[in-house]
């Protein structure tokens, strides 16, 4: 592990006034979760048009929510990662020491949440949210529904309306104020960690540009290289589970 990489981390988000967490797939890789673009990832294995649209639900929502109740019985066990519960200790440390903490996420697999992250802007929903089938993803219908596996596929309410995944499907918009929170936070943050993603989702793959352009720091810890690489302030080649937990360590130490 890059040391001084490390070193330097610490030493930004110790300075920082308002902290943004932009996380992907990558955070959950190592909780067992697959990722959408690495090799044998999901969008790798299975056809997006097929499963992730509304016209594909509008088709047969049986079949797409097969796909989600096979995902949802794949998240079920698994259990957050170092990763994840770095990041939910530095938002306390965050917020002990007089700092602001975002975390916005892609992941729909609610492991932040279970490891103990407050302050989240779910960007594409949540995997063990449903509303009804029609509505958009402020609507009121928005409830959790926790049997897995599912009894009756598709789930539907008690007065026998269809219920769908509260996740961003592909040709879908993004929850209003979920965009509106995750984007003033990135306007507002003077460090931005970036954090298993491709970063090739819009509107979260601009985030980072954005904190560049007003002289913030971002930090992108990733096993691969991705695009915001050679832009980011500080990149490292390394596995969040791994990274995380080290520079946690060093913001903490003597403190
Ligand atoms: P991707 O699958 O596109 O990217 C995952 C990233 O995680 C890659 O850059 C990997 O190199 C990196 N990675 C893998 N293992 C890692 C580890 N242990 N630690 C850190 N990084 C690791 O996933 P996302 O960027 O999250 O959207 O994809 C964004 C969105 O595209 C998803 O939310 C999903 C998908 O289509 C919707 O379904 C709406």
């Amino acid at each position: 592990m890059n040391v001084d990489d490390i070193a330097k981390s610490a030493e930004a988000l110790r300075d920082a006034k308002h902290i943004v967490m932009l996380t992907g797939a990558g955070v959950s890789a190592e909780s067992g979760v697959p990722t959408f673009r690495d090799k044998d990832g999901l969008w790798d294995k299975y056809d997006v048009t097929t499963l992730a649209t509304p016209q594909a639900f509008e088709e047969d929502p049986g079949f797409v929510w097969k796909w989600y109740d096979w995902r949802r019985q794949k998240v079920k066990d698994v259990k957050p990662n170092p990763g994840h519960h770095a990041i939910a200790d530095m938002e306390k440390w965050a917020e002990a020491n007089g700092k602001r903490f975002t975390l916005v996420t892609q992941n729909i697999d609610n492991l932040h949440s279970l490891a103990g992250s407050r302050n989240i802007f779910e960007l594409h929903g949540n995997i063990w949210k449903v509303r009804l089938w029609g509505t958009g993803p402020d609507d009121i219908s928005v409830r959790e529904l926790l049997e897995c596996p599912l009894a009756e596929c598709p789930p539907k309410d008690d007065a026998g309306k269809l219920l769908r995944p509260h996740v961003v499907w592909f040709g879908e918009t993004l929850s209003p104020a979920v965009i509106e929170g995750a984007q003033h936070a990135a306007m507002d943050c003077d460090v931005m960690l970036v954090v298993g993603t491709a970063n090739v989702v819009y509107p979260s793959a601009v985030m980072p540009y954005s904190v560049l352009r007003k002289g913030g720091t971002v930090i992108e810890i990733n096993p691969g290289v991705t695009e915001l690489s050679s832009d980011a302030t500080i990149s490292m080649r390394e596995k969040s589970g791994e990274a995380l937990p080290e520079i946690y360590s060093r913001i903490t130490e003597n403190a």
